[in-house]
Formats: C-alpha cells, structure tokens, sequence
C-alpha cells in the first residue's frame, strides 16, 4: 500500500517513519524545501531516540522517500494523512490553517478514491469541516473517506508508542475506509493492540479527554503535594497506595514542577475552548490548567523565599531544561518560567541539560551554558533540579557540595532521598516531601 503524509513534524515524521517500518510505502510531505533536503540525507530536525535509524533504513530500502510535491504524493497513495500543526490561538482554540490548506491541496489533486485521515489534534467536528472543503475543491467527481486517528505518541519513547500503542483509535464513516486503516495497521494485530473503532466526532474528543485526564491527574498529585509539605506527609507515598488501587493505576502520579510540552497544556486549553463554544465550563478540567501555573509559580517562590527575596548576583544552577527527559523540545517547560523569573529579579543563571541547550540559546541567548551537571554547580548558591534526565539522578553529591558557594538544593522532580542530601550538609527542598 501507498500512502502520504502531509507535514514532516513530530507527528508527522515518526508517523511516515514507523509505516514505512511495517512495510508500507510511504511519501512525506513538507513545503519546507530545506526540511526535505535534510530529510533526504536522513537528518532529522528534533532528538527523539530511535527514529533516525529507522529514517535512514527505510530511505535505503526505498519505503520512505521524502518531497514537496504534494500533487505527486496524493495521486499514488491511497491514504493521505493529514500531519499538519494545529498550534495555538492566543484565546486556546487550535488554529486550523494549515489543515485546510492541506484539505484543499489534497482535493484539487484527486484523482481516484482516497481515505483522507486526520492525525494532528483537532477540534471536534473538524473531519466534516475537512470533508466539506475537499467536496467543494474537488475538480474531478471521486470518491473518499474521511478518518480521525489521533495518535498518543510521547516525547522521548514515541517510537516505541507507534510500535507497540496501548490502542489504535478509528473513527470513520464507512467499512470500506475502516477496513483499509485496519490493513495498515495489520501488524499491530499480531501483538493483540485493542482497536477502537467510533464515529469520527468520538474519536477527536478521545484525544482531548485523554491528554486533559492525564493533567487532571498530575494536578492532583500536585495539589495534594502542598497539602503533604503543610502536614508532614510524603507525597510519593501517597501517590504510591493511590496507584496500588486498580481502580487509580500508578502513572500520571508523579509530583513535580508541573506538566508542560506540546500536548497537555495545549490540548487543555484547546478542550476548555470547544466546550465554551458549545455552552459549558469544563470545570475540572479549567481546574487543572489553574492548579499546573499555581504549582510553577510555587516552587519557584520557594527558590526565592530561600534568598529571603533578594537573590539578585545570586548564581542559581539549573539542571534540565526539556519539559521532560529524552527529548530537546522546550515548548511549554517549566524550566523557561524558572529561568525568566530568576532573570526578572536579576539572579545569574547557568544550565545544562543533554538536549535542549540548542532550543534554549534561541529563547536565552544572555544566560551561561555549562558542558555538565559539575560546571553548573561551579560557584552556585543554588541548583535547581528541573527535568529527571538519567544522568541527573546519581550526581556524585559530596563532589557537588564541595564545589558550590552554596548549600541550597531544589529537587523540583524528587529524584533525591532527602535524608540522604541532607546529611551531606544541603539544605534540601523537594515536593511534597517532609
Ligand atoms: C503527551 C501524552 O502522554 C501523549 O499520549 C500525547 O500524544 C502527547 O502528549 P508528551 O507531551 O510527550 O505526551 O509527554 P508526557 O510523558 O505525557 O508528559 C507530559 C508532561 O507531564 C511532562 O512535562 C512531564 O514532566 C509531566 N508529568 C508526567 C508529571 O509532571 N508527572 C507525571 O506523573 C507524568
């Protein structure tokens, strides 16, 4: 089978990648013509592990080739995806642009039938949005089928997310274009994936419910993680007999400086804007997008308290600055609030972290980049850890203690055993943790 995807992003690429991984002739589409340039050679525009062996493999063995030609790439593939980005509008509904962009691009090169399959986040109701652009452009009378079929990859493992999903969600209007998904997706059959398969509204929605229950559930951890500091009580422990109710599961449960990325906080926002537009308040869901600043703004007023408010010529270390371990994406990181308010109040920043110094230079050009975790700690009142890179977990702390100028230690994921960091003479401050 031949299919298309249109937009070489995140989704979009590891997407192309994966099919063509499971045998299927894939075409990936960009406008970006220095993009695709790249692409051809096999270098990938973001770190996410594994995907740039498969990139390279799957050129070499002509599965996946990579173009601009939109027009070429419709006429010999039988399933388009739509990859496109659907990025934020100031007020949090998703901007929709560039999907109907691709929609019209997509009709006016028609030229049998065609199952046209969204996969980027979008609002319910878009499928028949797309549909009814493609009627409208369409300049030979063909048949097609319109498909939502979000994906639920994470950063940092969405390769094996794509080979091995907990689900695959289906949402069409006819069998003929649910058979064909099913046929691309044949190899997941053998390792028994459930396969949801729904009308296309239920299936955009699922996304959105599933991206705001995972916030909904970090929030609470969270707010329950201030309530343990004023208490006593340990946070981890109690997420841990939380998570030992089946009814609850473990993940998701972790207390930390909050989510951040290109999924949870958007996907929220975007949520709380379609349910406006329908006429209701997602209360719960308003409720975790509030509760995920208050923490921020938290735990960095605890960095602050620390210096009894006067932290400027400070040297405040930052470990981490990706929203979360194994990837080089920034977008939405706590570690960028940090690093802005420690800035406002005219602290001196150092960081490190294995990815992400690249994206962080565009955003702060003016701050120190240090080549590790030691030369962060180098002369530092205060280290700040802020993303649970590997490599951050089992620092060698008297090394660490000795050279900064300071004790102050902030483990903002509580990757350390506070009696142990303590006893090296830190002043140690985690979350939720007596
Ligand atoms: C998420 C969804 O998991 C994925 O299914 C969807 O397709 C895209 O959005 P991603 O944004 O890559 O994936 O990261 P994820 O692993 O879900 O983490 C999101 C954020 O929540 C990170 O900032 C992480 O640090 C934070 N988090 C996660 C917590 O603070 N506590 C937890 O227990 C789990």
């Amino acid at each position: 089978m031949h299919i298309a995807i249109i937009g070489t992003g995140y989704v979009g690429l590891v997407t192309g990648a994966c099919f063509a991984e499971f045998g299927v002739f894939v075409t990936c589409v960009d406008k970006d013509e220095d993009k695709i340039e790249k692409l051809k050679k096999g270098i990938i525009p973001f770190y996410e592990p594994g995907l740039d062996e498969i990139v390279k493999r799957n050129l070499k063995e002509n599965r996946l080739k990579f173009t601009t030609r939109i027009d070429e790439a419709v006429n010999e593939s039988l399933v388009i995806f739509i990859a496109v980005g659907t990025p934020p509008r100031g007020d949090g509904s998703a901007n929709l642009e560039y999907v109907e962009e691709v929609a019209k691009e997509i009709a006016k090169n028609m030229n049998s039938y065609k199952v046209i399959v969204t996969k980027s986040t979008v609002p319910v109701g878009t499928g028949f949005k797309i549909k009814e652009i493609i009627k409208k452009n369409l300049e030979k009378p063909v048949n097609f089928d319109i498909v939502s079929n979000p994906e639920f990859l994470r950063e940092g493992s969405a390769v094996e997310d794509f080979m091995r999903p907990n689900r695959v969600v289906i949402g069409a209007e006819s069998d003929q274009a649910v058979a064909i998904m099913k046929d691309l997706y044949r190899p997941l059959y053998l390792i028994e994936t459930p396969f949801v398969i729904t009308n296309i509204a239920t299936a955009e929605l699922i996304k959105y419910a599933t991206n705001s229950f995972l916030a909904t559930k970090i929030s609470f951890i969270n707010e329950i993680s201030a309530l343990c500091e004023l208490v006593g009580a340990d946070v981890n422990t109690v997420a841990k007999a939380m998570g030992l109710d089946g009814r609850i599961g473990p993940k998701f449960l972790h207390a930390g400086i909050g989510f951040g990325g290109s999924c949870l906080p958007k996907d929220t926002m975007a949520l709380l804007k379609i349910a406006e537009e329908k006429g209701i308040r997602l209360r719960i869901v308003k409720a975790a997008v509030e509760v995920n600043q208050w923490q921020r703004e938290r735990l960095i007023s605890k960095i602050i308290e620390a210096f009894n408010s006067n932290i400027e010529g400070k040297v405040i270390g930052i470990l981490g600055l990706s929203f979360k371990p194994n990837t080089d994406d920034i977008r939405e990181a706590p570690a960028l609030s940090i690093i802005q308010s420690l800035l406002n109040k005219k602290a001196m920043i150092k960081v490190y972290d294995p990815q992400a110094m690249e994206n962080t230079k565009k955003v702060f050009p003016n701050i120190i980049y240090c080549s590790d975790a030691y030369s962060v700690a180098e002369g530092a009142d205060a280290l700040v850890v802020v993303t649970e890179w590997n490599q951050f977990r089992n620092l060698d702390l008297e090394k660490v203690k000795k050279i900064m100028r300071g004790s102050l230690f902030f483990d903002f994921r509580n990757i350390y055993d506070p009696l142990k960091v303590r006893q090296l003479g830190f002043e140690y401050f985690s979350v939720g943790r007596p």
